[in-house]
């Protein structure tokens, strides 16, 4: 029998979102059929950039029923999984970069109540995840460096999601693939038939000349159409 169609994902990422407006613009995403709400945490020291804590994710809870997806690209994270448990996360992924007791922090996540992920920078190889694969439910493959919206795709992630994608079937597990970084019109295609489950999109939904709305029902056609 063949396999059903994976149904993919779409979690924009707040990073692009008008920051004045921003429960009105993630009601809408949710409204126009986005799947998660993507939180990108920067910490100024293990990327460039410094944007949003706890306080953020608190604030989106009572906002939307779709589940939050905190991204933290902050140096020792493992101090900061539950007060963003307490603040209503409800995936945190690390990086593997920061985190030199991996599974540790995997298990502290799951034990703070969340959904536990992992990701990893365009350098870093697939096979730091080896030892720990079983125990996520999600590795999140950057496609660009960390700390930025709306760069360029890094054309040589894509082969590497294909072949994240042949390690998990390998090992008969269930965990999805999340990609973040430079998805838009040109690249969505491609990114699904690498094997993505899970579609970051900061720059192409809220800064979309059209809106977000017309944003996310033009990406969810080029992905039907891909499938
Ligand atoms: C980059 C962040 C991304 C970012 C993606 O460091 O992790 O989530 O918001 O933005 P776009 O989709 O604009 O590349
Ligand atoms: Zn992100």
């Amino acid at each position: 029998m063949p396999l059903p169609p994976r149904r993919i994902q779409i979690a924009p990422s707040i990073l692009s979102a008008d920051f004045a407006r921003l429960g009105d613009q993630v009601r809408e995403a949710e409204a126009a059929g986005a799947d998660m709400v993507h939180v990108d945490v920067m910490d100024g020291h293990f990327v460039p950039n410094i944007t949003v804590g706890p306080l953020v994710v608190r604030a989106l809870r009572p906002v939307t029923h779709l589940p939050l997806d905190v991204h933290l690209m902050i140096a020792q994270p493992e101090r900061y999984i539950e007060d963003f448990a307490r603040a209503g996360a409800d995936f945190l992924t690390v990086h593997v970069e920061t985190c030199p007791h991996l599974q540790r922090t995997l298990q502290q996540i799951r034990e703070a109540g969340v959904r536990p992920a992992v990701s990893l920078n365009p350098a870093t190889p697939l096979v730091l995840l080896e030892e720990v694969l079983a125990e996520v439910e999600m590795v999140l493959v950057m496609t660009v460096n960390p700390g930025f919206g709306g760069q360029k795709m890094i054309p040589a992630t894509i082969a590497k999601v294909q072949r994240l994608r042949q390690m998990i079937a390998a090992r008969g597990l269930a965990c999805a693939i999340e990609v973040d970084g430079g998805i838009n019109e040109q690249t969505i295609g491609e990114i699904v038939q690498a094997g993505a489950d899970i579609l970051v999109m900061g720059a192409a939904v809220f800064a979309h000349p059209e809106g977000i709305a017309a944003a996310l029902r033009r990406y969810r056609a080029l992905v039907e159409a891909r499938q």
